[in-house]
């Protein structure tokens, strides 16, 4: 698939069928997502894979949006094989620009930055693992967390330090999936601003 079909297909899956993913599937997805631009090349970023009904479950009951779990006979999202929580290492960021080929920069401290490249650098390496599901014919949210981040990590091992900024669900769409409701995409000259705004 080329990459215009595939951002143009792109659409967040809310209804999953509970077949599993092949794991050389899920390693073409994270071969892709590694591959993401990071500021100083730092790679802040790190995936806790949850695959299958018992660590899927462990995730849910530690972090489950309760309008989703309220709907037992819908299990839509809750169906998904697999959730992944994308992290993030502010600490890294710092560390890297601490570092002597980094020091003209002028971002040792985190007040410096003019914006926080940790977030955005897992955020554009969470967009390649979409963009990659497309790719496998998978289908895929990426959802807010509602629990405590401690809480988390302490379920599944990460360490401090790791931030997760949000999760994501992943498996085969079933039949009825439906696009999110339908919002336009707001209009081309709204959006850019060629020579100024
Ligand atoms: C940062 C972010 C947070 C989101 N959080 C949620 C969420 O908590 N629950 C949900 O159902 N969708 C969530 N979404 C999906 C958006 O609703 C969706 O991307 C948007 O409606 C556009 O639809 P599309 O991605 O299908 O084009 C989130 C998307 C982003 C980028």
């Amino acid at each position: 698939m080329d990459l215009d079909s595939a951002i143009r297909r792109r659409r967040m899956c809310r209804n999953f069928l509970s077949r599993p993913v092949p794991p050389e599937v899920l390693d073409r997805l994270f071969e892709g997502a590694r591959r993401a631009p990071s500021a100083g090349r730092t790679q802040g970023w790190a995936f806790v894979v949850l695959e299958g009904h018992d660590q899927t479950s462990l995730f849910w009951s530690t972090d489950a949006d309760p309008a989703w779990v309220a709907q037992p006979d819908h299990p839509g999202v809750l169906n998904a094989p697999v959730i992944v929580l994308p992290f993030c290492n502010r600490q890294a960021y710092l560390d890297r620009y601490a570092a002597p080929d980094k020091a003209a920069a002028g971002l040792a401290t985190e007040e410096a930055w003019p914006a926080p490249y940790w977030l955005i650098d897992t955020a554009f390496a969470t967009m390649l693992l979409l963009l990659g599901a497309v790719q496998e014919g998978l289908g895929a949210l990426f959802f807010r967390l509602h629990g405590d981040a401690n809480q988390l990590r302490r379920a599944f091992g990460v360490p401090d330090g790791w931030d997760p900024i949000g999760a994501v669900a992943l498996g085969w769409p079933a039949h009825q999936n439906r696009p999110t409701r339908p919002r336009p995409l707001r209009p081309f000259g709204e959006v850019v601003h060629r020579g100024g705004w």
